[in-house]
């Protein structure tokens, strides 16, 4: 028992005293990472064998050969639906299956269809205006759009392909794997079996249309990826680290290996489906001057395009290649393979209060009753793993918390919700009925001889439930049942953590690679989707908890698809400015990567900010999708009001800011989930050809309707805010700031003089938002107020816009239980029309309609309802016009016409 206290302590305080580098392996430490780095370029193995190709409606197959080896590999290339093809290379006939992911795509992909063309050493397969060139020896594959070279695969030659084989004697020269570490594996005090020896896939992917790559989250590094000469490759492997530092390709939480080339004329991307530990070089090619007509006229191809390689340890080849045209083509071809996040409820994407921990009941409700007394708005309170009885999730401590459902009741009385935290580690007590029904059940991921696997994670010792195998899923779906989990109730959402998994002495703070999971697949294949896993088992509880009721969970461990089911957040982050920057960048290649749904902890986990920096992280949250305050436990208590009435009140400005937009976020919101296109987006999305803004990533926009560039540097008096060109460097679109209504109609850098309360926030011209300017304490509460619409015009005096309304709660929308309107304001004249049927019955009402943009100051409006007109006032409105109380409902289809 000592001696357990003592080895708790110890990895407690490793774990929270020191940034530890020695920890993670690097590349070099990695011996299929090396293995694959080191395969020469432009010499490749392998090549298609004469004679093996087989044409289908949508596929082909062929074989693929080792040639010094002879080694003999199936290949299938699909064409699929939406510019998308799928390349899948297998063992033929392996020692034994090799790990396929199947959980991260939503569904099935719907085929294409194709033509084939075979020549004496290559074969083309067609698909609509899409291309792929097979070239058999060595192996290479050219994908075209338009006949444009926009994808090579293997085209610097560094595919490996790692065959299953039996454990050669020692110094068996016939083996042609050397690697000291290719059969086991030491890292730090950590042995790895590896019984099945080397078994990594690598392949090599160029874009050369491309002048920038970006992608494969979770790195705290810049959007635009930067070269991997002479440096680690970025790596995907779901890891805890300890104050993760910035600028850097250590592998973090998540991995989602979806990597895009974008350049001025097309976006494509590949999709690397593997869930295995994995690490990609870049290759920026900066040098890159060849055109793609040339290469088109030529056939050549560039060797000096840029490029990735990816390289995972286990697994088979799985890839989808992309091929756009443009961003957002190719964004939504991945969510159309991966999914997106569901509508969430409206309060999510409010404000939410999170530490770690608020001490008891009584604190809640003092932090609770704090916002009203100040009048700043919050919807949600967290409770970290000290609400539990001894980290024993599903209970809670019965000291601190006696009444959990008083405390919850008296948060809903209020409009406020609760979040409460599950991990996935499993307190090893017998007398905790979870542990005892894992073990009595076998629901526990297992070590290579049949036991429990055993960790130290927050518990102490822990064991892991294995949320591959589907029993231990349903099992722990249904302790989210009100009658299993004692003291919730259906409104209590929840927050998945340490599922990376962290194990805090485990190698690399993670679980050993040769641990089994249900299926008998090693931890190695699978590592990268135990999160999701977990994330998945939680949704399937809540669904099964309250079917029409909206899940809420937040994970920090994700891959491919986990969009689905929860949202991100980044981690823990530190209270320092390069940590507030690193928000943007880490949630804009979240967003492209299919999470829409992020935010970092404002005011950073780690340290105490100081009044500046906590105002300016209020102001950049209120902008994020996801905002939370959270704090570690031994931080300084930071609640808005603690530094004082000056940053009391900029926060409460920020805060308030956000609950106006809310209408605009949960239009948005659900566009996203309609769509699959990213809320959050880099400005090469709309900008394509603005080479510019290719690489910034201090700004970004919303949607195409907001461009945000916060104040995210110390003590500034102005920050140079970006607008881009639409198409050469001249022409721009016009933008108005969010406060004063002024507009901005140059493209390049703009000098923005800012206060200490200034967010610089813009709305383009060209579109209307809508919001809500009474906020009250709580977004539940704002559910019937009235909207106000605020209309920028173009250049030519045009504007349109979206607004969707529902019950904000329920799963009611997918029958069309919704209002969802179309604005258009065109000659001086506003139209709003439904899209579909106006069926969600609200009293929600059109109370202002700002107009930005106008030339001339109307002399009044007229509403035209059903052919009944009716006078409306017009005032001044700054630098613009309102239109006071058109009154209409928002289930009315009418329009207003400026009269001059
Ligand atoms: C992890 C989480 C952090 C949480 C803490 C305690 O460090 O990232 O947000 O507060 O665990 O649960």
């Amino acid at each position: 028992m000592r001696l357990t206290i003592f080895l708790l302590i110890l990895c407690v305080f490793e774990y929270a005293v020191s940034v530890d580098h020695t920890k993670f392996k690097t590349c070099e430490q990695s011996s299929f990472c090396r293995r694959c780095r080191n395969v020469k370029p432009n010499n490749s193995k392998f090549a298609l064998l004469p004679g093996t190709l087989n044409i289908y409606a949508d596929s082909v197959t062929a074989e693929l050969q080792h040639k010094i080896n002879k080694h003999v590999f199936t290949l299938k290339i699909e064409a699929l639906e939406d510019n998308t093809f799928r390349l899948l290379v297998d063992e033929k006939t392996p020692l034994k299956s090799r790990y396929r992911v199947t959980d991260a795509l939503k569904s099935a992909p719907k085929p294409g269809s194709i033509k084939v063309q075979e020549g004496d050493a290559e074969f083309t397969i067609t698909s609509g205006a899409n291309k792929a060139v097979v070239i058999s020896d060595p192996f290479r594959i050219d994908f075209y759009q338009n006949d444009v070279l926009t994808v090579s695969v293997n085209a610097k030659g560094l595919m490996t392909f790692e065959h299953l084989r039996t454990k050669p004697a020692a110094n068996d020269a016939a083996d042609e794997i050397t690697d000291y570490g290719a059969w086991e594996e030491k890292f730090n005090a950590h042995h790895d079996s590896k019984p099945y020896g080397p078994e990594a896939v690598a392949l090599d992917f160029s874009f050369p249309e491309a002048d920038v790559l970006f992608g494969i989250p979770e790195h705290a590094d810049t959007f635009a990826l930067k070269s991997t000469a002479g440096t680690d490759p970025y790596r995907l492997y779901n890891t805890d680290v300890f104050e993760y530092i910035l600028d850097s390709k250590m592998a973090l939480y998540g991995s989602v290996p979806v990597l895009y080339g974008h350049g001025t004329q097309r976006t494509a991307a590949v999709y690397w489906q593997n869930a295995a530990e994995t690490w990609v070089d870049i290759d920026t090619a900066e040098k890159n001057v060849v055109s793609s007509i040339v290469n088109f006229v030529s056939g050549s191809r560039k060797t000096d395009a840029p490029a990735a390689h990816f390289m995972s340890e286990s697994g088979i080849i799985d890839v989808f290649v992309l091929l756009g045209p443009s961003p957002l083509d190719t964004f939504k071809q991945y969510t159309s393979l991966t999914g997106t996040a569901p509508l969430p409820q409206m309060w999510t994407i409010a404000y939410h209060q999170s530490r770690w921990n608020y001490n008891n009941e009584l604190d809640v409700a003092y932090v609770s009753r704090k916002f009203d007394e100040y009048d700043i708005p919050m919807d949600t309170m967290w409770m970290d793993i000290e609400h539990t009885d001894g980290k024993r999730y599903f209970t809670w401590d019965q000291y601190k918390f006696p009444n959990p459902l008083g405390m919850i009741k008296n948060l809903t009385a209020v409009g406020r919700h609760l979040v409460v935290i599950v991990d996935p580690h499993v307190k090893r007590d017998n007398h905790y009925f979870f542990h005892h029904d894992c073990t009595e059940r076998g629901y526990y991921v297992k070590t290579r001889d049949g036991n429990d696997y055993e960790g130290w994670c927050w518990p102490g010792a822990a064991s892991y439930t294995d949320f591959f195998n589907p029993e231990a899923r349903a099992y722990y779906a249904s302790q989210y049942l009100p009658a299993n989990y004692k003291a919730t109730t259906t409104d209590v959402m929840i927050w998945n953590d340490m599922n990376e998994p962290s194990v805090f002495n485990g190698p690399e703070v993670t679980m050993s690679k040769d641990v089994i999971h249900y299926g008998n697949w090693e931890h190695r294949d699978v590592h990268n989707l135990y999160g999701h896993m977990h994330a998945l088992s939680t949704f399937e509880g809540l669904m099964g908890r309250d079917p029409n009721q909206r899940p809420f969970i937040l994970t920090r461990s994700h891959f491919a698809g986990t969009q689905r089911y929860a949202l991100i957040w980044t981690g823990d982050n530190m209270a320092d400015w390069g940590h507030l920057q690193h928000s943007i960048k880490m949630c804009l290649t979240e967003a492209v990567a299919g999470f829409s749904f992020c935010g970092a902890d404002v005011g950073g986990f780690f340290g105490n900010p100081n009044a500046e920096l906590f105002e300016r992280w209020y102001q950049t949250g209120a902008f994020l999708p996801f905002f939370r305050g959270h704090a570690h436990l031994e931080t300084k208590r930071r609640e808005p009001w603690v530094y004082g009435e000056k940053t009391r009140l900029i926060v409460r400005e920020a805060l308030r800011k956000r609950y106006s937009y809310l209408p605009l976020w949960y239009t948005m919101f659900y566009e996203h989930e309609v769509t699959g296109e990213p809320i959050m987006r880099p400005l090469l999305t709309h900008y394509p050809k603005d080479k510019e803004a290719f690489a910034i990533d201090n700004e970004f926009l919303l949607q195409d309707r907001l461009l945000v560039r916060p104040v995210i540097e110390q003590g500034v008096k102005k920050v140079n805010v970006y607008f881009p060109a639409i198409d050469d460097k001249s022409n721009g679109d016009v933008w108005y700031n969010i406060d004063t209504l002024k507009r901005f109609t140059n493209v390049g850098y703009e000098s923005i003089p800012v206060e200490s309360d200034t967010i610089p926030v813009f709305q383009r011209g060209g579109t209307i938002i809508p919001k809500k300017e009474r906020i009250r304490r709580a977004s539940t509460l704002m559910k019937n107020d009235p909207y106000t619409l605020v209309i920028c015009l173009n250049r030519e005096g045009k504007a349109e816009g979206t607004l969707y309304v529902d019950d904000e709660k329920s799963f009611d929308y997918r029958n069309g239980i919704h209002n969802y309107i179309k604005f258009n304001f065109e000659n001086n004249k506003l139209d709003v029309n439904p899209i579909g049927k106006l069926k969600y019955k609200t009293p929600a009402w059109i109370e202002r309609i700002v107009i930005a943009g106008l030339e001339r100051v109307p002399k009044s409006a007229t509403l035209i309802i059903d052919g009944v007109s009716q006078e409306l006032e017009v005032l001044p409105h700054g630098e613009a016009i309102a239109i006071r109380k058109p009154g209409t409902s928002v289930q009315q289809i009418y329009n207003i016409r400026l009269n001059y």
